[in-house]
C-alpha cells in the first residue's frame, strides 16, 4: 500500500544515519556492558595466563579476526562518493522511470570509480579501464548504471568473461601483477580475441589513464531499452559528460604518481568534496528505433561497437552532484553491491549477449563476496522505497518480519502483488517477440571487429596517435613470446599500416606494409606517409 511507503519520503543520507555509530561515546563490548579496561586481558596473576572467561578479549580478538572479506573478483580497487541526480529534461515520450521523467527531483546517488585489474591496494593510475557505477535511490526502487570510462567493451559474448579477466589478472603460479612484469598472457588472449580490437584501442588512448574521476566521460556500454506508458520501446545508451571535460595524464606522470602518491585519485576525490567542490557530470542518452539500427553496418547488440554520435546525437537531460563523502569506506564503498538487474519500470534490457550474462554474475558473485542473502539489507544497499516479500531467514537476517504468513497467494495478511501490476508500478518487461532456433552461435552482424577500431584511431589528433602508438610499443615490448607479439601485428595491421609499422619497428620486427589494411586504414597525410616511409 502507497501510504505504508513512508520511507520514500526519507532521503538516503538519513536513512543511511540511522545507522551510524557516534563517535566519542562511553565504550562498551558488542552487548552493550561497559568496559573498564580495554588495554589488559584478565590473567591468573599479572605475570601468568590469560584467562578463558575474559569476554572483552575473546570477542575484541575474534571481530577482529574476521574483519576481512574477499574483494571485488574484478574492479577491487575503487572510492565512492554520495549525491544527487537532478532531471533538467523529461523523457516521458520514451519512458515511465520517474527518475527520467520528473523534472526537477533530486535522486539520491552513490557512485563509485574503480580500476579494473588491480587489487584493492594497487595504484590509482595504472594504464586500464575504470568502473563507472552509478545507483540511484529512485522511488520506484534502485537503479544501478554499472558503466565504465570506456563505451566498448573487449568481448561480445559474457561466457568469455573469465577467460579475459584471467588472462589480464596476475598469473597464477607468482601472482605478480602484470604492470611491470610480462604482459604474454593479455595478449596471448587479446590476440586470438579479434572482436577486442577496438576496446584494445581506446584501452592504449589517454582514455585509460584519466587525470581524475571527475575529467572523465561514463558509458553504460550496452543498448538498453526505454519504454513509454503506451507500451512503445525505443532503444537507448547512457552517458555521462564530465561538467570539467575529459582530461588525461601522460604515460610517464602516471607511472611516477603511482609511485608517489597510488591514492592520487581517490585523494582528489576525498579532498575536493571536503572542500566544497563537487564532482559533476551530465547524464546524456542516445535514443534511436530499431528500425533505424537496422539500417547500420553494426550490431547495436554487440557490445564492442559504439553508436557513433553524428548517427545519433547525445541529449544531455540531467546532472549528477557528488558532493558528499562517505562516512565509512567499508561500511559504504566496500559493501556497495551494484547489479545490471537493479532497473525500475521504464527500463529494460536488450538482448546483448553480455549484458544478459552480467545479470546474471553481478548478484550471484554478491554471495561469495558480502556472506549472506540478506546482503540487499546492507543500509548502502536497501532501497530507499519499501521492501515487503515474503522472502525469510538466513545468515545475519536483519529484517523482523511480523505476523504468520510468509507465501503467496495468502487471505491472512501477507503481502501481495498489486492487482494490476502496470497500473500500480509494476515491473513488467517489455514483450518483446523472440524466436530462433537453439543455438551457441554468434551472429554474422557481429563480424566485424576492425571498422570502428579504425574509425576510433582515424578520430584521433597527431598527439593521441602518438600515445597510442607509444603505448602498444612500450606495453608489446613486455610480452616475451614472439608469436604473440607477431599476431597483435597482424591485427594492428589491418587497423592502420603506420601504427603497425611504427610498432613493429619498436619491437625489432620488419613492418609489412600493403597488406591487409582496409580503405581508410593506411596513411591519410603526408606526414604519416613520411613516418611510414622511414619505418619501412
Ligand atoms: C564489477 C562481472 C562486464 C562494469 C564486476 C564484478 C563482477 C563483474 C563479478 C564484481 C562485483 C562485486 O563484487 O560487487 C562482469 C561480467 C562481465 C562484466 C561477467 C561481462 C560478461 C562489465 C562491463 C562493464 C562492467 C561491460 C561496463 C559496462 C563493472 C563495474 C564494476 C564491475 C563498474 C564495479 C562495480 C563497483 O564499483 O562495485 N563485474 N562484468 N563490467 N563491473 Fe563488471
Amino acid at each position: 500500500d502507497d501510504t505504508a511507503s513512508k520511507l520514500d519520503e526519507q532521503t538516503k543520507a538519513q536513512d543511511l544515519s540511522a545507522n551510524t555509530a557516534s563517535p566519542g561515546a562511553r565504550l562498551t563490548d558488542n552487548m552493550g556492558h561497559a568496559v573498564s579496561d580495554d588495554q589488559n586481558s584478565l590473567r591468573a596473576g599479572v605475570r601468568g595466563p590469560t584467562l578463558m572467561e575474559d569476554f572483552l578479549f575473546r570477542e575484541k580478538l575474534h571481530h577482529f579476526d574476521h574483519e576481512r572479506i574477499p574483494e571485488r573478483v574484478v574492479h577491487a580497487r575503487g572510492a565512492g562518493a554520495h549525491g544527487y541526480f537532478q532531471l533538467d529534461k523529461s523523457l516521458s515520450a520514451y519512458t515511465t522511470a520517474k527518475v527520467l521523467t520528473e523534472v526537477g527531483v533530486q535522486t539520491p546517488v552513490f557512485a563509485r570509480f574503480s580500476t579494473v585489474a588491480g587489487s584493492r591496494g594497487s595504484a590509482d593510475t595504472a594504464r586500464d579501464v575504470r568502473g563507472f557505477a552509478v545507483r540511484f535511490y529512485t522511488q520506484e526502487g534502485n537503479w544501478d548504471l554499472v558503466g565504465n570510462n570506456i563505451p566498448v567493451f573487449f568481448i561480445q559474448d559474457a561466457i568469455k568473461f573469465p577467460d579475459l579477466i584471467h588472462s589480464v589478472k596476475p598469473e597464477p603460479h607468482n601472482e605478480i601483477p602484470q604492470a611491470a612484469s610480462a604482459h604474454d598472457t593479455f595478449y596471448d588472449f587479446i590476440s586470438l580475441t579479434p572482436e577486442s580490437m577496438h576496446m584494445l584501442m581506446w584501452v592504449h588512448s589517454d582514455r585509460a589513464i584519466p587525470r581524475s574521476f571527475a575529467m572523465m566521460e561514463g558509458f553504460g556500454v550496452h543498448t538498453f531499452r526505454l519504454v513509454n506508458a503506451q507500451g512503445h520501446a525505443h532503444l537507448v545508451k547512457f552517458h555521462w559528460k564530465p561538467l570539467l571535460g575529459v582530461h588525461s595524464l601522460v604515460w610517464d606522470e602516471a607511472q611516477k604518481i603511482a609511485g608517489k602518491d597510488p591514492d592520487f585519485h581517490r585523494r582528489t576525490m576525498w579532498e575536493s568534496i571536503e572542500a566544497g567542490q563537487p564532482f559533476e557530470w551530465e547524464l546524456g542518452v542516445q535514443v534511436f528505433t530499431e528500425a533505424q539500427a537496422e539500417g547500420w553496418d553494426f550490431d547495436v547488440l554487440d557490445a564492442t561497437k559504439i553508436v557513433p554520435e553524428d548517427l545519433v546525437p547525445v541529449q544531455r537531460v540531467g546532472r549528477m552532484v557528488l558532493n558528499r563523502n562517505p562516512d565509512n569506506y567499508f561500511a559504504e564503498t566496500e559493501q556497495v553491491a551494484f547489479m545490471t538487474t537493479n532497473i525500475v519500470p521504464g527500463i529494460d534490457f536488450s538482448d546483448d549477449p553480455l549484458l544478459q550474462g552480467r545479470n546474471f554474475s553481478y548478484l550471484d558473485t554478491q554471495l561469495s563476496r558480502l556472506g549472506s542473502p540478506n546482503w540487499p539489507e546492507l543500509p548502502i544497499n536497501r532501497p530507499v522505497n519499501r521492501v515487503a516479500n515474503n522472502q525469510r531467514d538466513g545468515h545475519m537476517r536483519q529484517t523482523v518480519n511480523r505476523g504468520r504468513v510468509s507465501y503467496e497467494p495468502n487471505t491472512l495478511g501477507g503481502n501481495k502483488p498489486a492487482e494490476v501490476p502496470q497500473a500500480r508500478g509494476g515491473y513488467v518487461s517489455y514483450p518483446e517477440r523472440v524466436s530462433g532456433p537453439k543455438v551457441r552461435a554468434r551472429a554474422e552482424s557481429f563480424g566485424d571487429h576492425y571498422g570502428q577500431a579504425r574509425l576510433f584511431w582515424n578520430s584521433m589528433t597527431p598527439v593521441e596517435k602518438e600515445h597510442i602508438t607509444r603505448s602498444l610499443q612500450f606495453e608489446l615490448s613486455k610480452v616475451e613470446t614472439r608469436d604473440i607479439r607477431l599476431r597483435m601485428l597482424g591485427h594492428l595491421e589491418r587497423i592502420n599500416e603506420v601504427l603497425a609499422a611504427q610498432v613493429a619497428r619498436a619491437l625489432g620486427e620488419r613492418p609489412r606494409v600493403g597488406g591487409t589494411a582496409r580503405p581508410g586504414g593506411t596513411a591519410d597525410s603526408a606526414a604519416e606517409t613520411a613516418v611510414l616511409a622511414a619505418a619501412t
